[in-house]
């Protein structure tokens, strides 16, 4: 039924035939009225593409920002008006809640009891005029009042009276405490598509981590989300409005930084899912940052625990979710810092963090060593091993960003985020910060030039990767490449986990270049730091042991000829004490090296030639070799790799002139995300085939290097 307009139906048949009979019929007629019968027209569903993340479109939007910004009196001022210009209105607040009541009205007719309630940036003080109405419906009353309904009309039939209530109920036809969650969101799916006046589209997502149905309101133009297991969300966002009473200055911040990240694409899977940060995360990055800054802005959550009282104590599925109801209980910050300045030492803070060793905690309010992590997922193995039967804890899913929730601890609420979307965060922070430094961030332009937020606000296009300084491949560091060693070492932190893990990289990536591409690798044989020792490049234990005695012999390694990065702090050679956040700016004399000239662990550079084009058309060798392609994707296998090189080797004719080119391995970390970095340069290239081989490198060499380190692992 059309159940806005009551004006017509859809009749589905399910036999060809009668349709044909049913439209046969002169004239229908239901309860005395004539009603109009035609086939159903079928109109073709055009895709259009959503321009939301357009680079055209933001731009666009931020052009009509303009005007506005310019004209504030400082950087303090524009963050207050990027509030007051995306906060969710009175009247918008009002449409929600109206809506959130009729919900609620329609679901009590079916589901007794049951509640419904606003949770996520509808209601935790972030809210922009699109954003989203998260929705929990809560059914734990129902089944109650299920189970008791129940046991009376049993005890009915024998005689005691029931109240009636379940009679007409859709409770009849679904137990609630036997019902899968597919059934149930099935069920509220066809409550809302049935019963709900302007809601449409809708559709349940069963596979999500929290099951939901999605649905869009017509006339309010709004998308809403409904789950019925989110208890913790709720808790969450109760959270986030405390963060919000408590401290003033977090809402500019959020908005602002929140606007920064959907401008640089950063933030925001449009379709609910993707490799992004969501706003969620991105919020939590916000407090973790203000809880460490000096003095701390916002207190860490597990001191506000200690500030709650006695009725304010909260658990949820066995999760500790106390913290005080009003935020008068929590003493005020001391710090006193400006939003500009907090704002320009976020990025500052995000751009020298170093997230591969790290497990952000805002529990603790600081970042918890990721092999910490390690060990204990060992221990699960084990435990999980002695006994299988038993409930074991959950542990958070590791990757490229690791940020626990504040109450669910097992959950990585950035669990998502890839290592492409981790780097363009950090890029970006660090442009933001070196931008946050100069006069035109601080300053207001007598001339009316864009300044302040502005510059930082500018959309994010592609970068295209012919510039020279590009030619550089990140191998981030991935714990579980770690030696077997160390793993199984419970209390390694700081340091001392990198550079093992970078000697077994180097070899990784000598491993790859010749017996994968069959490179011809020249590694100097005397002398990597010191330029005097050995690199047997035949033998990779050789090779890791010599890269390793000459690293830790690098006291007086060369200053790297590679320009770091002003903000980027060496991690030195184990002579040294490997202390965490380690800055090489102090030599070992308590002397300041020339300025911004860094050392890092690095190995001479390889010289490498290489004769193929083993680069090009490698998708279609490998399907020819491997029937079924999709069992094995690029960069999975070693041994079929290097049989696509061999077939390629032998079936193309060689390059005109071979290519030759450098390879320098250097080791980041401590200040920034640990990482290992080849920086390529061709020394010689006839053949104009460089680039080519570098783009192809760039995507295969990451994933080749990490399979050689599983394997090797596995084999260990
Ligand atoms: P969102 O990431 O959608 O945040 O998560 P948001 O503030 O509502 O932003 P937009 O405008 O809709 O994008 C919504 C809510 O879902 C819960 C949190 O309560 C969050 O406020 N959530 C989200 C979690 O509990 N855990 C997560 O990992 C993600």
């Amino acid at each position: 039924m059309d159940k806005d307009k009551g004006v017509y139906a859809i009749v589905q048949f399910s036999e060809t035939e009668s349709i044909q009979s049913a439209l046969s019929c002169v004239e229908h007629k239901m309860k005395g009225l004539k009603v109009r019968v035609k086939p159903r027209e079928k109109k073709e569903f055009k895709l259009i593409p959503k321009k939301k993340n357009d680079p055209q479109n933001l731009q666009q939007v931020l052009n009509r920002l303009t005007p506005e910004l310019c004209q504030q009196a400082s950087v303090d001022a524009q963050m207050k008006y990027i509030v007051e210009r995306f906060q969710l209105g009175e009247n918008e607040k009002k449409a929600r809640s109206l809506l959130v009541q009729l919900l609620q009205e329609v679901f009590v007719e079916f589901f007794p009891d049951s509640q419904i309630l606003p949770f996520g940036s509808s209601v935790n003080t972030f809210g922009i005029h699109s954003c989203d109405l998260d929705l929990f419906l809560d059914l734990e009353n129902t089944k109650v009042f299920q189970a008791q309904a129940k046991s009376s009309t049993e005890q009915a039939v024998e005689g005691v009276p029931d109240d009636g209530r379940s009679e007409d109920s859709i409770l009849s036809d679904i137990d609630l405490s036997t019902a899968s969650p597919a059934e149930l969101l099935d069920l509220v799916a066809t409550i809302l598509i049935r019963c709900v006046p302007s809601v449409h589209k809708v559709h349940a997502v069963s596979t999500a981590r929290l099951p939901v149905v999605k649905f869009h309101h017509r006339e309010l133009n709004l998308q809403g989300d409904i789950t019925l297991n989110n208890r913790l969300g709720v808790r969450n966002t109760r959270f986030l409005q405390l963060c919000s009473g408590v401290e003033e200055r977090l809402r500019p911040l959020v908005y602002t930084i929140r606007y920064w990240a959907k401008q640089k694409q950063l933030a925001g899977n449009p379709s609910g899912a993707g490799p992004l940060l969501n706003n969620y995360a991105l919020t939590l990055l916000i407090i973790f940052y203000l809880q460490n800054c000096d003095p701390p802005v916002l207190p860490t959550v597990d001191q506000l625990k200690d500030m709650a009282c006695e009725e304010e104590e909260c658990e949820i599925e066995g999760w500790n979710c106390t913290f005080p109801s009003q935020p008068i209980a929590v003493q005020p910050s001391k710090n006193t810092q400006d939003l500009s300045s907090l704002l320009s030492d976020f990025f500052s803070f995000y751009a020298k963090f170093d997230f591969a060793s790290s497990v952000i905690s805002l529990r603790e309010g600081h970042a918890l060593p990721i092999v910490n992590f390690l060990s204990q997922a060992k221990e699960d193995e084990t435990m999980q091993e002695e006994n299988p039967t038993k409930a074991h804890p959950h542990r958070p899913k590791l990757g490229p960003l690791n940020l626990l929730d504040p109450f669910e601890l097992s959950h990585n609420v950035a669990g998502n985020l890839n290592e492409r979307a981790l780097r363009s965060f950090q890029k970006e922070c660090q442009e933001a910060e070196k931008y946050c430094r100069s006069l035109q961030y601080q300053h207001k332009s007598t001339k009316g030039k864009p300044w302040g937020l502005l510059r930082l606000f500018t959309p994010h296009v592609d970068v295209q990767h012919n510039k020279p300084e590009q030619l550089t491949i990140d191998i981030p560091f991935k714990a579980t490449s770690l030696p077997e060693v160390l793993r199984d070492e419970p209390h390694v932190a700081g340091d001392a986990f990198r550079l093992p893990w970078f000697q077994k990289v180097c070899s990784s990536v000598e491993v790859v270049l010749k017996t994968v591409l069959k490179c011809h690798v020249d590694a100097p044989k005397e002398g990597l730091c010191r330029e005097d020792a050995a690199v047997d490049a035949e033998d990779m234990e050789t090779t890791s042991a010599s890269i390793s005695a000459s690293l830790n012999d690098s006291t007086e390694s060369v200053e790297s000829q590679n320009e770091a990065t002003p903000s980027s702090a060496a991690v030195v050679g184990a002579k040294r004490p490997l202390s965490s956040g380690s800055d090489s700016s102090v030599s070992p004399h308590g002397k300041k090296p020339r300025l911004a000239k860094r050392r890092r662990p690095q190995i001479p550079p390889w010289t490498c030639v290489q004769k193929h084009v083993v680069w090009a058309g490698r998708r279609k060798v490998r399907r020819e070799l491997v029937k079924d392609a999709d069992c094995k994707p690029e960069g999975s296998c070693v041994e079929l790799e290097s049989q696509v090189t061999a077939y390629i080797a032998e079936k193309e004719p060689e390059l005109r002139e071979p290519l030759e080119f450098k390879v320098q391995l250097l080791m980041v970390g401590g200040t920034e995300s640990t990482r290992a970095l080849l920086k390529l340069e061709p020394s010689s290239d006839k053949a104009g085939v460089f680039q080519d081989f570098f783009h192809f490198l760039e995507g295969f060499l990451p994933k080749m290097v990490e399979t050689v380190l599983q394997k090797e692992g596995r084999q260990a």
